[in-house]
């Protein structure tokens, strides 16, 4: 009985390990580690918007510098605001003691985070920000319920409330057209996130993007050896399928007089 037991909770501990992210829809992300261009921006994203309270303590200017193709100076004077120097961690400047006190969670570091959480939540989770007069800051998030973090992206994106917007109806996971006309059929949802039209800089698309790219590059940051190694295998199949030649050969110059 006890064994049984014990076999259900061990059954059970992926459910639990999960559930935080349960029923939360989150959108997919299709992101390119090669777009240098990408990362780039989305680095000066990072630098611009998220490193006065989060920092990347793992990363070092020099080394995202050289991986993404970026002249030292130029890094310098673009995403190095703290006065730092090239060699240095990415670190925030904000005291995680301070932190904790104004936003009631302290920022954590961001460089291991896109593995922890994965793509589409970061990317999720960065667009669905909205307007929430009950919270102390103003801001509410629909993939992270009641978050410490303000809305820094607002404006970028707009404001963002909960609304109502017609979507499309889905039955058994099926979305659902006209039999006749096949043409979507909507219903008028009131739990939808929308962006009151103009009070961004960024269309939404162009939102989209530039959150992609920071998704990008907080993915790059979590394994920047990645693409090496990727470039490293590449070589070492290539060596491996060169070197059968030879051993077929040696092999067959072995067996020639046993026959
Ligand atoms: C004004 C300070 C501030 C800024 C700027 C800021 N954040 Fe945050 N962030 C926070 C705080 C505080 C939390 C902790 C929220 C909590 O636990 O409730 C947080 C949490 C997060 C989390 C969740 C981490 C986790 O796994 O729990 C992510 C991801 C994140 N921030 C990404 C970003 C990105 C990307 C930017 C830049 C676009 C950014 N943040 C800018 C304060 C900030």
């Amino acid at each position: 009985m006890k064994k049984l037991f014990a076999a259900m909770i061990v059954a059970c501990l992926p459910v639990f390990a999960f559930a935080n992210t349960a029923g939360v829809h989150l959108d997919k992300v299709d992101i390119d580690l090669t777009d240098k261009a990408a990362m780039q921006d989305g680095a000066r994203t990072f630098a611009n918007y998220c490193m006065g309270c989060h920092g990347a303590k793992f990363q070092r200017y020099e080394r995202v510098a050289d991986d993404l193709g970026v002249p030292h100076e130029v890094m310098l004077e673009n995403l190095v605001f703290t006065g730092g120097k090239i060699g240095d961690h990415m670190q925030s400047s904000m005291r995680s003691e301070d932190a904790k006190g104004w936003f009631g969670a302290a920022p954590p570091d961001l460089t291991l985070v896109a593995r922890v959480r994965g793509n589409d939540w970061l990317y999720s989770y960065l667009r669905s920000f909205y307007e929430d007069p009950s919270r102390p800051l103003g801001a509410n998030n629909t993939v992270f319920h009641n978050v410490g973090m303000p809305n820094v992206l607002v404006g970028l994106q707009g404001r963002q409330y909960m609304g109502c917007k017609q979507v499309q109806v889905v039955e058994d996971g099926k979305k659902q057209y006209d039999p006749l006309t096949g043409t979507p059929i909507t219903h008028k949802a009131c739990d939808q996130l929308v962006v009151e039209p103009k009070t961004g800089s960024l269309s939404e698309e162009e939102f989209d993007e530039k959150i992609k790219n920071l998704v990008t590059f907080l993915a790059y940051s979590a394994n920047p050896v990645k693409l090496e190694s990727q470039r490293i295998g590449t070589y070492v199949l290539l060596y491996l399928a060169f070197f059968f030649v030879f051993a077929y050969l040696l092999k067959r110059e072995y067996w020639k007089d046993v026959h």
